[in-house]
């Protein structure tokens, strides 16, 4: 049985129809799925089956397993403005409904050959048709509950519209498009299309979005999707996100629904992609699907004729909300990628605190205290640059450099909004040389070098002198370091970076951090994966490349044979 109760359709009164924001309905097959698809899950509907002739240009055919409607009502839901899903203009007010204009069926109807089949029991039912805005006389039928509504003929009486569809390889991606939303936005429902009798999607009922993504695009795609869970105040966020060192500058997958409600709304996934700031190459587009779920009256569905906006009371909580959304979900050990074939690896949230799966004092004699006595975890180093170690869940593996990169920027972005590095006086200062470009860049960035703890002074020409540098591990080369730094900072890398601070952290992160190819012993190694385990961000560096990967026990079971 359905959750959904039937309500009478009824005419709205024209003051409530005329606060109604409408527009063109129909503009192509993709949209009259949409909105026949819309009413099938408004009406309760378990299964809706949509299926297309020559791209929905000759046929479109979306049935459901909804409430139905008696004959009564399928007459006036044909009229204009006639609704069962609200009565009056405050109804409007957090609608739940995907529908409330009562302006869908009619439109379709006026441009197209149209017939309407719908019972409310398995039994008696009815089938209207409509040809040229006219009503035939109702014929009686038998069928099961639902409703399916077959659309002939779009725009035949109207040719100039005719003539805007496009090929049909066009319409078909655009109705694999518009079922693609329907089925996100409701992943308990099954859906499925077919072109010309060729199955495009099926989608079974799922209990969870990350099936529904399966089911649509495949495990390829879903592995590399992460859960957001997030609240703030009245405003919750959920949905997936994909893991930085997944995301690709093209063919990402971006959608947000509020309430429910699919919009297209490029301020709030500009804000999810802010929530991905330094761990992810300019350029990288990362995948999004986004679920805002806040009051009826914090936000206005009422505001585009298609439906496809909305408007909030304030947008800018939103936006900061959702940065924080996909911020949290990038932090713990999970966002960092799998080895082989296995999605996520165990390290959920709960392990130890924190959502890491490894036992921190393991890697601290620090932190142990007087009391319990844990074996230190044995740390391996593998050609000089990458750190072995076991987790919960399988086994890490660390770029000591990408490692040491992310630890030093989320030093540095404190250092810079605190009180500064630590800087160690140097007992000989240094004098280095630098070009014009250089020297420029030094004036530039004169303070902020010296917040890192490079003190540094002109000294003649082209020459300057350091009187003190940072010391962010044993074996660094401040002067090596600062002749980098400033040649990135002369060079204009990290361009895609919008905010100077950061630029100027990472930059140096980069740059001050170990190298690859440099031995490191154990209480090195140690400090790093600690300080790395207890980061903000661990799992990625400020390119966007990993600084930890999994290699899943699982996956070792796998290959192995033992699973
Ligand atoms: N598949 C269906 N199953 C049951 N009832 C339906 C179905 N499709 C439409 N109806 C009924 O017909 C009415 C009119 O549908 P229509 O799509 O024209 O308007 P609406 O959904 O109310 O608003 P909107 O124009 O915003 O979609 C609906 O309010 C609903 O009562
Ligand atoms: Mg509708």
């Amino acid at each position: 049985m359905s959750l959904v109760a039937r309500e009478r359709v009824q005419v709205l009164a024209s003051q409530v129809a005329d606060q109604i924001a409408a527009g063109e309905v129909v503009e192509r097959p993709a949209s009259v799925v949409k909105e026949l698809g819309e009413n099938a899950l408004d009406a309760g509907a378990q299964t809706v089956r949509v299926e297309l002739e020559d791209g929905g240009k000759t046929l479109i055919r979306v049935s459901d397993d909804g409430v139905g409607m008696d004959r009564e009502d399928a007459a006036l839901a044909l009229q204009r403005h006639a609704t069962s899903k609200i009565r009056a203009a405050a109804d409007l007010i957090g609608v739940a409904t995907f529908g409330f204009r009562g302006e869908a069926l009619p439109a379709i109807a006026s441009v197209s050959r149209f017939e309407i089949e719908t019972s409310v029991d398995d039994g008696d039912a009815t089938r209207l048709r409509v040809t040229g805005g006219k009503i035939d006389p109702p014929e009686d039928i038998a069928r099961q509950r639902g409703t399916t509504v077959t659309v002939r003929g779009l725009f035949y009486n109207t040719p100039a519209r005719r003539k805007f569809l496009r090929a049909t390889a066009t319409e078909t991606r655009a109705a694999i498009e518009a079922v693609t939303v329907l089925a996100l936005s409701r992943p308990d429902v099954a859906f499925s299309l077919t072109n010309d009798g060729r199955e495009l999607l099926d989608c079974p009922p799922a209990s969870r979005l990350i099936d529904r993504v399966r089911a649509l695009w495949g495990a390829e795609l879903a592995d590399t999707l992460l859960a957001v869970s997030h609240r703030a105040g009245p405003l919750e966020v959920s949905g997936l996100v994909q893991r930085p060192a997944q995301a690709r500058p093209a063919g990402r997958k971006g959608y947000v629904f509020v309430r429910g409600r699919p919009i297209r709304d490029p301020f709030i996934l500009r804000a999810g992609e802010a929530g991905y700031r330094s761990t992810i190459a300019p350029g990288d587009r990362p995948s999004l699907l986004l679920f805002l779920d806040l009051p009826g009256d914090a936000v206005d569905v009422n505001v585009h004729p298609a439906k496809l906006e909305a408007r909030f009371r304030d947008k800018f909580f939103v936006e900061k909300v959702v940065e924080e959304a996909v911020r949290d979900a990038l932090a713990p050990l999970d966002a960092a990628a799998p080895l082989g074939g296995a999605g996520a690896w165990g390290l959920g949230p709960g392990a130890t605190g924190g959502g890491i799966g490894v036992p921190l004092e393991l890697f601290s004699a620090r932190a142990l205290g007087p009391s319990p006595q844990a074996p230190a975890q044995p740390l391996l180093q593998v050609f000089d640059t990458y750190i072995l170690f076991q987790t919960d869940g399988g086994v890490a593996i660390v770029d000591q450099h990408s490692a040491h990169e992310r630890v030093l920027y989320e030093d540095v972005m404190r250092q810079l909004s605190g009180d500064g590095a630590p800087a160690q006086r140097l007992l000989l200062p240094l004098t280095l040389d630098f070009g014009p470009a250089e020297l420029d860049a030094i004036d530039a960035h004169r303070e902020l070098l010296e917040r890192v703890g490079f003190e540094i002074e002109p000294f003649s020409g082209r020459s300057i002198v350091v009187h003190t540098a940072p010391n962010p591990h044993p074996r660094f080369e401040a002067g090596r370091c600062l002749q980098e730094l400033v040649a990135d900072l002369a060079g204009g890398r990290f361009g895609g970076w919008q905010n100077r601070l950061e630029r100027f952290a990472a930059t140096y992160a980069c740059r001050a951090a170990i190298k690859a190819g440099q031995a490191l012993d154990a209480g090195e190694m140690r400090e790093l994966v600690l300080r790395l385990l207890t980061a903000t961000l661990p799992a990625h560096d400020v390119h966007g490349r990993p600084s930890l990967v999994q290699l899943p026990k699982e996956e070792l079971e796998r290959r192995f044979g033992r699973a």
